[in-house]
């Protein structure tokens, strides 16, 4: 990225607003490579900039593993609170590019979501052409019918509304009404709604075991790590 004069930097960051840049380099909370700063349109290395004698947070950007609880929204929008970003530090979710997740799951699903604020990176771990296999364990309404695998298998199934069919997907029966299911695509609400085109009923209980080579390990719902790109191995 070119180098962002200072009180952007600050404010992509999600310190403050550029207007109150100016007066935190009045006020000397603003270094400069050891010195005090009071030039807002320097383009200093992030490295170098210190607030309140600290380093920057993050200037690098996100790439943060979350184990979704049941209850919350994908969505920057208020109106559907209480939402993902909840959960983050308020400086955190002022940052700009936002901090937006990898996908979505629905409010009523569990699990694995990934959450960053670098763009490129979304759009890597999206597209189809990238196959990134999504492993979700599903609980249903009703005996898992003979079949049903080879039905999920054979990239015919079309889902209510769509002229597309889904790309093969596996499912392995866990037990009479759970399975899981692995997907390389992300339509919406698509396990969901592979079942119920299948002719196999409802999904009760939907949760997200894994994405890529990332598993939830022991991460308690509701809470996150930071990870590495290399995490990712795509
Ligand atoms: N499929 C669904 O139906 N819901 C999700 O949240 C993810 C996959």
């Amino acid at each position: 990225m070119s180098a962002r004069r200072l009180d952007q930097l600050l404010s992509n960051l999600g310190y403050c607003s550029r207007r109150e840049v100016r007066d935190w380099l009045k006020a000397g909370r603003i270094a400069v490579a050891g010195k005090t700063a009071d030039d807002p349109g320097v383009k200093p290395s992030p490295a170098a900039v210190r607030v309140d004698g600290e380093p920057l947070d993050r200037p690098e950007g996100l790439l943060l593993l979350l184990h979704k609880p049941l209850g919350l929204t994908c969505s920057h929008d208020p109106r559907e609170a209480p939402l993902v970003y909840d959960l983050l530090p308020p400086r955190w979710r002022e940052r700009n590019p936002v901090v937006t997740s990898v996908g979505r799951l629905d409010k009523e699903t569990s699990g694995l979501l990934l959450l960053t604020d670098q763009t490129d990176l979304v759009h890597r771990l999206t597209s189809p052409k990238h196959k990134v296999p999504k492993v979700y364990h599903a609980t249903l309404d009703r005996d898992l019918p003979p079949g049903l695998a080879e039905v999920f298998a054979a990239g015919t199934l079309r889902l209510d509304g769509e002229d597309a069919p889904c790309a093969p997907a596996t499912l392995r029966p866990l037990g009479p009404r759970t399975a899981e299911v692995t997907l390389i695509e992300g339509k919406y609400h698509q396990v969901r709604r592979m079942f119920a085109s299948a002719g196999a009923g409802t999904v009760l209980t939907l949760h997200r075991v894994s994405f890529g080579p990332l598993t939830l390990g022991d991460l308690a719902p509701g809470r996150y790590r930071e990870l590495d790109a290399a995490e990712l191995k795509i």
